[in-house]
């Protein structure tokens, strides 16, 4: 039987590492890219060895060979663009976070379901293999009943590559930094320009954007939420725009004793060493009878430590057996998207796991704006504004 055909829509930053999934893949195969700046595309295309560009999205929905899109866009396009794959017949992975509000996610599950098309929302963390065995062991009681969970971030520029101001270069004549190689991923300032107005993006790139990983996450290892309170801060990037970091973010599980907390914090003079964002993940989950950390995902702050470690009973356990380079997550994600097509079976996200996660992240937000604990089943919806401000209607060339 012939290879089941894909195509990448959007060829930016998150993109090279949505191919390795397709690399010996006996279902499926990337067979075609497609991206408005067509240099971009032709460039991916020769990097990777796919042999298809399309010129337009349209383009690309017209083609009857293709089975399914991977949408790797900005957020205000999610909605619009998975409606018309399903509508075209296509399957359809949605890059997190899955839209700008519920109100857009219902359109697209109604989408889905009635072209009986299968949509998937690519949350990458719930496949990252510490935090799978991490799962395991809470699932087989290893410490006990789940009391809490602590997420920690470290956020920080000294040497960064992708930080969306130039970054903290190392100070001259500082013999502590002097000779800092760069660290991270490079990241194209135009990635920043969309992510940091939040009509485009939905919301700040740190709580709201990335944050949709952190909250998956913890839905993930613990189950659904009840609600959320929330104190976000402002740090300025340029005049008039900012991060939402600092951040702390409490929440209470659903019919359970069972806490959490994020916290976020910047640290301009601080290295973290990452082949991708220099943003350091930690979990602490707090068990009846012991204790589990997971101690790295984008960034390796801590190279020395296992991945997962437990202690129970007076004694500690390391866990290093068990890939935990950030991109094995996306790898297993993209197999489980051809998987789920294959089979016919839900993909994890399914789009309504997927709305449940917005649903948590955009009740943070609003607890913080608010003031106030947030509970999930009462948090209503905000309608999008109409605007797209400058840097909008620059980027879509609408006036
Ligand atoms: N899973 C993760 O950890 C992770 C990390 C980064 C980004 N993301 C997500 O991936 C998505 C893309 O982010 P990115 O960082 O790659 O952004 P990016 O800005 O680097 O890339 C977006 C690409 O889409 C192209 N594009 C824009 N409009 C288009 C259109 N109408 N048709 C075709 N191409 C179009 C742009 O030219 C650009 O090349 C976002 O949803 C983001 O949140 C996920």
């Amino acid at each position: 039987m012939d290879k089941m055909k894909f195509v990448l829509i959007g060829c930016g930053r998150i993109a090279t590492l949505h191919v390795a999934g397709y690399k010996d893949n006996p279902d499926a195969e990337l067979w075609g890219v497609c991206d408005t700046n067509a240099s971009t595309a032709k460039k991916f295309a020769q990097e990777h060895g796919i042999p298809k560009i399309y010129k337009d999205f349209d383009e690309v929905l017209a083609d009857k060979e293709v089975t399914a899109v991977e949408l790797l866009l900005p957020h205000h396009l999610h909605c619009e663009y998975t409606v018309k794959a399903c509508k075209a017949g296509k399957h359809v992975s949605v890059q997190k976070p899955m839209a700008l509000n519920l109100a857009e996610c219902d359109e697209m599950i109604k989408a889905a379901r009635e072209n009986k098309v299968l949509l998937k929302v690519f949350e990458n963390f719930v496949f990252y293999p510490p935090y799978r065995f991490a799962k395991k062991l809470l699932d087989d009681g290893e410490i006990g009943a789940p009391v809490g969970i602590r997420l920690k971030m470290n956020n920080a520029s000294l040497a960064s590559r992708n930080i969306p101001i130039v970054g903290n270069m190392p100070k001259k004549g500082d013999p502590e930094t002097e000779g800092v190689k760069e660290t991270g991923w490079e990241v194209d300032p135009k990635s920043w320009l969309w992510r940091l107005n939040s009509t485009l993006s939905g919301g700040g790139p740190t709580v709201f954007d990335d944050g949709y990983h952190k909250f998956s996450t913890v839905m993930y290892l613990l189950g659904d939420v009840e609600k959320v309170t929330a104190w976000i801060d402002k740090t300025p990037v340029i005049p008039g725009v900012y991060n939402d970091s600092p951040a702390v973010i409490m929440w209470k599980h659903r019919d359970k004793k069972l806490y959490g907390v994020w916290d976020i914090m910047s640290s301009d003079d601080m290295y973290v060493q990452s082949k991708y964002y220099t943003c350091d993940e930690r979990v602490e989950i707090t068990g009846s009878r012991g204790v589990i950390w997971i101690t790295r995902c984008t960034a390796t702050m801590l190279p020395d430590v296992a991945p997962v470690f437990m202690y129970r009973d007076g004694k500690t356990t390391e866990f290093w057996d068990m890939k935990s380079d950030w991109a094995d997550s996306f790898e297993a994600s993209t197999r489980d998207f051809v998987d789920a097509i294959k089979n016919d079976r839900e993909p994890v996200l399914s789009g309504q796991q997927g709305r449940e996660v917005l649903k948590f992240a955009l009740a943070a937000v609003d607890s913080a704006r608010l003031c106030t604990e947030v509970y999930l089943d009462s948090y209503e919806d905000k309608p999008l504004p109409k605007k797209r401000g400058f840097i909008g209607n620059l980027l879509h060339g609408r006036s």
